[in-house]
């Protein structure tokens, strides 16, 4: 396991100049690279006018189709299960192949009236944060797709099928509804930064090997620090996932109850 995340941060560290900016894998091997000049020429560049929920403001971007890209890279690709993203910062969230024909997503490269490729994260006190090589945007105003399935910095893409890439970490069916609904939950939440068995992403500390946090942090403070980080150390990098709604200390109950199951 190691050698494989020693040899995939590998490939992310750029060499001299020549490193290609958006890799593409399929089923664990490296398939495509591009840089963004190359990426871009994918498909064709449209104007796309949008809420930009890090900034809750409407702007255009320049930007092209991800299900145009997805056809191009592989034509097959509504036959896979799943999409994943990898940002530069460790961040690896993914998404079911559905959703991207339920909704319209495209690849960002600018934005219309700015002369970098930036925006102002309101989530971050408004921290200037870069987007490129590239920034996943979607059409519609859907609730579900929160700030945090807007990734950018993408510099890889995969197709894979979740089940298999995280059968380690995904409970059985005979598990109770709090464990599932605990593991769905953290799998949405928390895995695009933690990793459980060394599977996910890197931006925050894996959480279970050798030793999983709940052996060592107990249950009263694992909670408190899940829904405010903040009130438990003061400088701490773990952003606030949560915001005060009622259905938060249930959510966070449920996702310690599959840490546990998991330990
Ligand atoms: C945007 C990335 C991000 C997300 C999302 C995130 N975390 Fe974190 N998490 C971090 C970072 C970064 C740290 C390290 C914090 C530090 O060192 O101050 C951390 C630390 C932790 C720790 C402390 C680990 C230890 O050994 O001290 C726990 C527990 C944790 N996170 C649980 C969660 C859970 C559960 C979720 C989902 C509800 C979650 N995190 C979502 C980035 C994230």
């Amino acid at each position: 396991m190691y050698i494989i995340l020693f040899l995939t941060v590998l490939i992310f560290l750029p060499i001299g100049g020549n490193a290609k900016d958006i890799i593409f894998f399929q089923d664990d091997k490296l398939t495509k690279s591009f840089d963004v000049e190359q990426f871009k020429k994918l498909a064709a560049l449209q104007k796309i006018t949008v809420l930009e929920p890090h900034e809750n403001k409407t702007l255009t971007y320049q930007a092209i189709s991800v299900r145009s890209v997805m056809t191009e890279l592989d034509s097959n690709w509504k036959n896979y299960e799943d999409i994943q993203f990898l940002c530069m910062d460790g961040y690896k969230p993914s998404y079911a192949i559905s959703k991207f024909i339920e909704e319209e997503a495209y690849f960002a490269f600018e934005i219309e009236g700015r002369s970098e490729f930036v925006i102002y994260d309101r989530f971050k006190q408004g921290q200037k944060t870069k987007l490129g090589p590239t920034y996943l945007i979607w059409a519609a105003d859907n609730p579900e797709i929160s700030a945090s399935g807007w990734a950018y910095q993408i510099v890889g893409i995969e197709f894979i099928s979740f089940q298999n890439k995280y059968a380690e970490i995904i409970p059985d069916n005979n598990v109770s509804k709090s464990v599932a609904d605990g593991f769905s939950e953290f799998r949405n939440r928390c895995l695009p930064c933690h990793s459980l068995k060394g599977l996910g992403g890197g931006v925050g500390p894996e959480l279970h090997s050798p030793v999983s946090v709940t052996k060592y942090i107990k249950p009263s403070y694992l909670k408190q620090w899940i829904l405010n980080p903040a009130s438990i150390r003061e400088n701490t990098k773990m952003p606030r996932i949560f915001d005060n709604s009622k259905h938060d200390e249930a959510v966070v109950e449920s996702i310690i109850t599959y840490l546990q199951w998991l330990q």
